[in-house]
């Protein structure tokens, strides 16, 4: 059965700019599409898309539950010193981890591939 939320994502990626992969904790990809801005970050458009169990502190950079790696793409972002406090605390840190809330919704991200990172990996 095709669902009522399928068939309005279908219509609004049809006409949206960019494109973001993320692999899911179950080790699916997915393409999300967006619009600049669309979201407030990453996170929120994971969670709104694919209602992965992320996002604890609703952002704020404080729990890591939004924990992602790149994978495939490079990303010049400025690392804020909160950012970087709260990666040192999580399972799995590595030079490719971010958290998605604080990953801005623009062109940087476009065609990047993110691997959600939860405690099972
Ligand atoms: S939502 Fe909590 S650190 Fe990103």
């Amino acid at each position: 059965m095709y669902s009522h939320k399928k068939y309005i994502n279908k219509l609004r990626t049809n006409k949206l700019p960019y494109k973001v992969h993320i692999i899911t904790n179950n080790n699916k990809c997915v393409e999300i599409p967006f619009n600049r801005y669309e979201y407030p970050n990453l996170m929120e458009l994971i969670v709104d898309t694919y209602y992965e169990d992320i996002g604890e502190c609703l952002g704020r950079g404080l729990c890591g539950t939004c924990h992602v790696k790149l994978i495939e793409g490079s990303l010049n972002d400025i690392i804020t010193v909160t950012e970087k406090e709260t990666l040192n605390q999580v399972n799995y840190f590595d030079e490719t981890s971010r958290l998605s809330c604080q990953i801005i919704l623009d062109e940087k991200i476009n065609n990047l591939t993110f691997k959600i990172i939860t405690d099972n990996k």
